[in-house]
């Protein structure tokens, strides 16, 4: 027996987070029931209804790793009719993705209707480490260094880097490309740890998120996780 949302999100259909929204709405429905109260539990005998939709229990399950593109919005649908990574890759199932990058930023994202390796994932606990390259509007110095080696205090709330380097210095341009990896997955937390520096991020690219790398996949394409790197997924538990 598993609490019901927990259920809707292994399931694939959505996040747990947003199942306990339909439940709370009142749009789920156990052998025929409204259940509308969290913490009810269900096995894989009951007959789950969504908004008249009967729940499969054992979808087929879909990895895949996307090189997003900017000007694509990390959702499974946007009100403003923006393009979502989900619109990239042709499937029956319902992806979504895991974690999220900006409108603006491009590179790696993982994708999949697996809603127990999506939590796994997205848990500040696993300390999943992701790999970026910002493109800065300026040259870094000591005084930067000691900081991003000491941790830097966005909102009150420090980011430990575990890594940095800077992979390039325009001179002429007063840009550089600085490669950081962290693994927290607050929202803008790269733009805003080089504004928290005196840095503009003009542009921003994920190329590596645990183990998994871009590899040669260019914008908007995308490759299946193998069985063995989904295994090592779930192993970051
Ligand atoms: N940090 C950011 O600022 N933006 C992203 O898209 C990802 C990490």
């Amino acid at each position: 027996m598993d609490r019901l949302q927990k259920v809707i999100a292994n399931s694939g259909y959505t996040s747990r987070r947003k199942a306990e929204e339909l439940i709370l709405q009142g749009s789920v429905e156990v052998n025929g029931e409204i259940v509308n109260t969290l913490g009810f539990k269900v096995s894989d005998k009951d007959i789950i209804r969504i908004n008249d939709n009967v729940l499969n229990l054992k979808p087929t399950l879909e990895y895949y790793l996307l090189n997003k593109p900017r000007e694509v919005i990390c959702s499974v649908k946007d009100d403003k009719g923006r393009k979502c990574v989900v619109d990239l890759i042709p499937s029956n199932s319902r992806l979504y993705p895991v974690g999220r990058l900006d409108y603006d930023t491009t590179g790696l994202i993982i994708l999949t209707n697996d809603g127990e390796l999506a939590n796994i994932l997205m848990h500040p606990k696993h300390k999943i480490k992701k790999t970026y390259l910002a493109k800065i509007d300026g040259i870094l110095n000591e005084e930067d260094f000691k900081k991003l080696r000491k941790g830097v205090m966005i909102d009150n709330v420090k980011l430990t880097i575990d890594h940095f380097k800077v992979r390039k210095i325009d001179k002429q341009k007063n840009t550089s490309l600085v490669e950081v990896t962290i693994h927290e997955g607050r929202n803008h937390i790269v733009r805003n740890l080089f504004m928290t520096l005196g840095y503009d991020v003009k542009k921003l690219t994920r190329v590596a998120y645990a183990f998994l790398s871009l590899d040669n996949l260019k914008s908007g394409e995308y490759r299946q996780l193998s069985k063995s790197e989904v295994a090592s997924l779930y192993n970051l538990k």
